[in-house]
């Protein structure tokens, strides 16, 4: 088996690849608002592997975390006389923010499809945001600036099966949502069975809750400490508004 820096060594050819292909994804008006930090670093690999409790992070071949950056472009207004904390800079509020995000997990999802089609395998890492203030510090993250999702990217070595699908009738609908909430979760229980059935290679000993248990157990879990509005608050944005 090969040690983490020669498979971060192997990978290293693809980086370029894959870096170009993020920056070709749509930016909403063209404002380029999202930035993405390479972890090149082992200690700040196991920091981040703490914040996710998940210690393969650590020894992830490529890592990137995906920011909102509004921070470059509050410099760039700055230069042409607009100052960022007053009111006139709009690129701290609400509606900035959730483009600034669509944006970069747009960026994030086009280097994920394209390392797969390179053979790589990937992890969409929303664990980093266990702690967010910690992952803001250790990344030195500035003001109007704030973590998305991270990506690590390696050489698959399990090849699992393909998790189940949703019914498409349950997921795609035409013209309106449907006036009929039960029509639309007719097919659950076949679709519970067939997500009971498969076998998570991460937990192969056990099979998969069904879909309907999994929604109820995650909407009762307390993600208080994931708020945003006042983490959100201490890097410059005003997402009340
Ligand atoms: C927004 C988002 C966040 C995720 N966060 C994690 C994570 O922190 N850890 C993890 O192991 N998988 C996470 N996943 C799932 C993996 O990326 C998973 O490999 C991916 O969804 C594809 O596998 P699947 O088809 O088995 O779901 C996340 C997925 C998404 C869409």
């Amino acid at each position: 088996m090969s040690s983490p820096n020669q498979s971060a060594q192997n990978l290293g050819r693809y980086r370029a690849t894959l870096e170009t292909v993020a920056q070709h994804a749509a930016s909403s008006q063209f404002l380029n608002d999202w930035s993405a930090i390479r972890i090149t670093d082992p200690a700040i690999k196991a920091k981040l592997a703490e914040f996710g409790h998940q210690p393969y992070i650590a020894t992830a071949p490529l890592l990137y975390v995906f920011v909102i950056d509004e921070h470059r472009n509050a410099r760039i207004a700055e230069r042409k006389g607009i100052d960022p904390a007053s009111d006139e800079f709009h690129l701290k509020y609400s509606y900035r923010f959730t483009q600034a995000q669509n944006d970069a997990v747009l960026a994030l999802h086009a280097m994920e499809t394209a390392a797969y089609s390179l053979g790589l395998g990937c992890v969409i890492l929303g664990s980093l945001l266990n702690n967010i203030p910690g992952l803001i510090d250790v990344l030195n993250l500035p003001e109007y600036t704030y973590p998305v999702l991270g990506l690590a990217i390696g050489k698959p070595d399990q090849n699992p099966t393909v998790k189940p699908r949703m019914p498409h009738t349950m997921q795609f609908f035409e013209n309106t949502y449907p006036a009929d909430a039960d029509g639309v979760l007719d097919q659950l229980s076949a679709f519970d069975e067939e997500v009971h059935r498969y076998y998570d290679l991460r937990q192969a000993d056990r099979p998969v809750d069904a879909f309907s248990d999994q929604v109820a157990t995650i909407s009762r879990q307390d993600v208080s400490h994931q708020t945003l509005l006042d983490k959100a608050a201490a890097q410059g944005f005003r997402l009340d508004q």
